[in-house]
């Protein structure tokens, strides 16, 4: 395996989408107590082209935090040759960006893929799906609750939804744009809005803010308001920020509820990996209903 070549999304300066390179580098070598995944898919998510822009990270860089696809060798009892796997590399700690035909991740990274949905369904689950988890646990959602999820159709807001939902509670969604309220309401959103003065005064003992303006008025005494994007925290004492961290035991909790039919996965595009700039401009044009993937296989076959 080590003196193959592998097609890998790399960059050495940081700009826009055209700084992107499919290069053929080596093959990772397998660490102790490591998995060898061959990709088959893996999806956008804004920290890919954050750290594709902006002047973070370490240069080269092989980028890409989501993976789905089929384990080639393994140093974990736990996986074998042939299984279907999911993953969340944290690319700018670790260095092992999934956006490359062979990735080597420690074992505790990994967990079974869901049995019922396709690799390009499978690859938008695991950095969405962690942030959603552990961003309603530190809101500590539960079933008396009143929740908003501000982005409620976006990639993060989309999951969060529906496993708010799964608590019992009650969950409302603010979009941005009036055409995506369906979308929202189909996600199980109880209320649905595009205007945030339509939304109630210090009605939410949840709030989870995943994208456009902070909207604190809403927040009931003695809320939670968790963000989990980049704009500084508003100047509330309830506010706080959720950092997503790497769990293979929580990826296979989320992907036991897509086999159960209670979290659903939605993709909006599919490019080959050879267009991955073309991709990158897609998903930085924002409005969609749905993650844009990247595939490394032709063949997307469901599982047998
Ligand atoms: N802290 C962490 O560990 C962590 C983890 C994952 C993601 N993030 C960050 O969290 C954010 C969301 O990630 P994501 O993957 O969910 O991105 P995403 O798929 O782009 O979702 C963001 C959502 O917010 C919506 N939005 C934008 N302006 C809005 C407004 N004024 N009102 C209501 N909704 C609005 C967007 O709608 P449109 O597309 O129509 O604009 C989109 O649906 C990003 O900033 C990302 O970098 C942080």
């Amino acid at each position: 395996m080590s003196s193959e070549k592998v097609r890998a999304v790399q960059i050495d300066r940081h700009g826009g989408p055209e700084v992107l390179e499919v290069r053929h580098v080596a093959a990772p070598r397998l660490g102790p107590g490591e998995v060898l995944v061959r990709t088959a898919a893996s999806s956008l998510n804004p920290v890919d082209w954050k750290t594709r822009e902006w002047q973070i990270g370490d240069l080269p860089a092989t980028l890409g935090w989501d993976l789905a696809g089929t384990v080639a060798v393994s140093d974990d009892v736990r996986f074998r040759p042939g299984d279907r796997v999911i993953a969340m590399s944290a690319q700018m700690a670790t260095k092992r960006g999934t956006w490359a035909d062979l990735v080597a991740l420690p074992g505790d990274l990994l967990a079974p893929a869901p049995i019922s949905v396709r690799f390009t369904e499978a690859a938008t689950l695991p950095l969405a799906g962690l942030t959603a988890l552990q961003a309603l646990e530190k809101a500590q959602a539960n079933a008396d609750d009143r929740i908003l999820i501000i982005g409620a159709v976006g990639g993060v807001g989309g999951l969060a939804v529906q496993l708010a939902r799964r608590t019992g509670a009650r969950v409302d969604g603010l979009v941005s744009r009036p055409e995506h309220l369906n979308a929202a309401r189909e996600l199980g959103v109880e209320t649905a809005a595009s205007d945030p003065s339509t939304l109630p005064d210090a009605s939410y003992q949840a709030v989870l803010h995943t994208g456009g303006p902070h909207v604190t008025r809403v927040l009931a005494p003695g809320g939670r308001y968790v963000s989990i994007t980049d704009d500084p925290l508003p100047s509330i004492p309830e506010a706080s920020t959720s950092y997503v961290e790497q769990s293979g035991e929580q990826l296979a909790e989320l992907a036991g509820l897509v086999d159960r039919g209670d979290l659903r996965l939605r993709v909006a595009a599919t490019y080959p990996v050879e267009d991955v700039r073309k991709a990158h401009e897609i998903f930085e044009s924002g409005g969609h209903l749905g993650k844009i993937v990247i595939t490394f296989t032709p063949d997307d076959r469901p599982p047998a």
